[in-house]
Order: structure tokens, then sequence, then C-alpha cells
């Protein structure tokens, strides 16, 4: 599961809990009118606020905005798409929906028996174990082997925002994905923040568990387009999964273009799975280097600053001593060596991928 990371959208960014089975259909309908899909995006993922109440034998049933869970799953696969659900360890998730505690096999059983194929496990409301580390990694271990034990595929993501070290023991509990960070709002210092300084631990990160630095902001207005190409290059360059978090209806020209662009993804989707650190920072400029599978490596320049600056890559930013090919990546435009410097706007980013 998961040798690269998994792409797809989240209801949360956009619907918080104001999520329904009509909005997840349009979603899975303009995942693939859009292309998005055949671009990759494969999941559509309800996030918090689909929960009822549980029957006298125990089963969580959906609420009344999600009538038919298993006709749900079977429209979305329908499209070619995958399905994802979320829960929490605790009585009562984030947004205080019920939870899974005490009924870790059964929920367990209740996803896979509904059909789906992915599975956000929150940290929320379990107050008295919160802060011991022992005992949230045994929660996730719990519902890991239970999502195990039905016998589906299911991708497990973990939400613990990073704490715990999870990186080192994300993967022993049946995890491919583990947040790092609180949660992402649609401001670039929030983005930023998150991107550049607290993705979690590189060498965490590889093939079927990669740090997850929380879900795309992209269409959703708050930032300007250099701001989400910067948000774009350093999900890409940090081998993240690739969630998107806006109403897929609403996607302008501008937004399907930053997210589907295949040279993009490919840099994220690269099967070495390696995420990129920062090599060299000269003032609000930063150079970051990420190897691929086919030896060439993907080095981004990101400009931090609120004014456009200029700074040369070199053939060692790649570990190489001279560079014979180079290919711009969000333009595609190929040439033979590099430029004597690049101009990055404010709050920009530029990527490239060299061979030599
Ligand atoms: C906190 C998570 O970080 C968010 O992504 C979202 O899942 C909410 N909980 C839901 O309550």
């Amino acid at each position: 599961m998961a040798a690269t990371p998994p792409m797809g959208w989240s209801s949360w960014n956009k619907f918080a809990e104001h999520i329904d089975d009509k909005t997840v259909r349009a979603m899975a309908d303009a995942m693939v009118s859009t292309g998005l899909r055949d671009a990759g995006y494969l999941y559509v993922n309800i996030d918090d606020g689909w929960q009822g109440k549980r029957g006298a034998d125990g089963v969580l049933q959906p609420n009344e905005k999600f009538p038919d869970m298993k006709a749900l799953t079977d429209y979305v696969h329908s499209r070619g798409l995958k399905i994802g659900i979320y829960s929490s360890q605790g009585p009562r998730t984030c947004a205080g929906y019920e939870g899974s505690y005490g009924h870790v096999m059964q929920d367990a059983q209740t996803y896979a028996d509904w059909g789906f194929d992915y599975l956000k496990y929150d940290l929320c409301s379990g107050e008295w174990f919160y802060d011991e580390a022992a005992t949230v990694k045994r929660s996730y271990y719990e519902m890991g082997a239970a999502l195990q034990a039905t016998g589906r595929d299911f991708i497990f993501s973990l939400c613990e925002y990073g704490r715990f070290d999870v990186g080192s023991w994300g993967r022993d509990v049946g995890g491919q994905l583990w947040r790092t960070t609180g949660d992402i709002t649609d401001d670039y210092p929030t983005m930023a923040k998150i991107g550049f300084d607290k993705n979690g631990k590189p060498e965490w990160a590889g093939p079927h568990g990669f740090n997850d630095p929380d879900m795309l902001e992209i269409g959703n207005g708050g930032m300007s387009a250099d701001e989400y190409r910067t948000h774009m290059t350093l999900w890409a360059m940090s081998a993240a999964p690739l969630m998107m978090g806006h109403d897929l209806r609403e996607s302008t020209p501008e937004t399907l273009a930053m997210l589907t662009n295949p040279r993009v993804i490919a840099v994220d989707q690269d099967a070495k799975g390696v995420q990129a650190k920062a090599l060299r920072k000269h003032g609000t400029m930063e150079v970051w280097a990420k190897p691929l599978a086919d030896g060439r490596v993907a080095l981004a320049l990101f400009n931090r600053g609120d004014a456009a600056s200029s700074l040369a890559l070199v053939p060692g930013d790649a570990g190489l001593t001279a560079v014979t090919q180079v290919q711009d990546v969000w333009s595609g435009t190929k040439s033979a060596k590099l430029p004597a410097s690049y101009t990055v706007p404010a709050r920009g980013a530029v990527m490239v991928v060299v061979g030599d």
C-alpha cells in the first residue's frame, strides 16, 4: 500500500463537518470531469461529521446526511475512484461526533462492510491518555490491527499532529502516512511554517510511509498564485500526500493547471520516495534537493521574502560535478545547462530536474 504518497481529496478544509452524501458524489464526479482522477488523484475522503448513533448492537450508523454508505462507496468506486472515512480513538471526535472508543474492531469491520478503502484516525477526546506516548501508540496499533483483520486493503492515515516521534513507529502500527503538524489554514504564514519548518524528519519518509504536512489549500483563495505555487512545490519536494481541500466544482483553470502538472506530480510520486532537504540558505532564499529514482535530482529554489530575489543553482546542489540536462518542472522547458541565476518572485518557487 502507498508505494508513493497517497493522492486525493478530503472534505475537511473546505466543508468541515458540513459534508453530505450529495457533496461527496459531486466531488467524485468533479474528480473525473476535471481530469484530476486521470492526473493521479484517487481517494475521495469523508472527514469528521458523517457519524450518527450506535445501534443496540453497538454498530455505528451514519447520520441523516449519509442515508446509505454502501451505495455511496459503490458510486465512488463506479467512477474509478477510492473512498475514505474518518474516526478518532476517544469517545468523541474533534468535532464532537461518536468516536471509536470501545468499538475499534467493530468500527473497522463496519468500514470494510461499507466498502471503504482508507481511514484517517484522529487523536481527540481521549484526554486521559492523550499525553501518554505508549497509550497513544497502542491505540493506533489497535486500529491498524483491526483494519488488517478485516481482510480489506485500507490506507491508514495517522492524525497525531507530529507528536511522540510518530515517524519512528508509524509503519509498525500499519500506517502509511502520519501527520507532522497541527492543522493547515489557507494563508501563507501557516502553510510556510508547516512546509518549510515542521514537516517531520526526512529520514522517516520512504515508500509505504510518508510524513503528512496536512492537506492542500490550493483553490481555496487565501493565497496568491506564487504562494500556492510554493505550497505545491514544497509538498512535491517533500514527497507529501497530495490531498486536495477545495470545492472541486469551483476549480479555476489556473487551479487545475497547478494541481495536475504532470512533472510536478512526478516529483512528488517519484518511486524513490525521498523527502527533500534544505541544502543551503542565503538570506530569504533556500535551495532544496530531492534525489529521484532515475538518478536525476529535483532542485527547488524558494524565496521566503517579500521582494523578488536572485540566486544561482550549481551542479554541486545536485551532488554533481557537471549538469548537461535541465528541465524546468513547472513550464517543462528544457536546456543543456543551468542559467547564470534564477530570479524568484516574492514568496515564490522555482523547481528544476537536473542530470549529468
Ligand atoms: C483535526 C484534524 O487535524 C483535521 O484535519 C480534521 O480531521 C479535524 N480534526 C476533524 O475534526
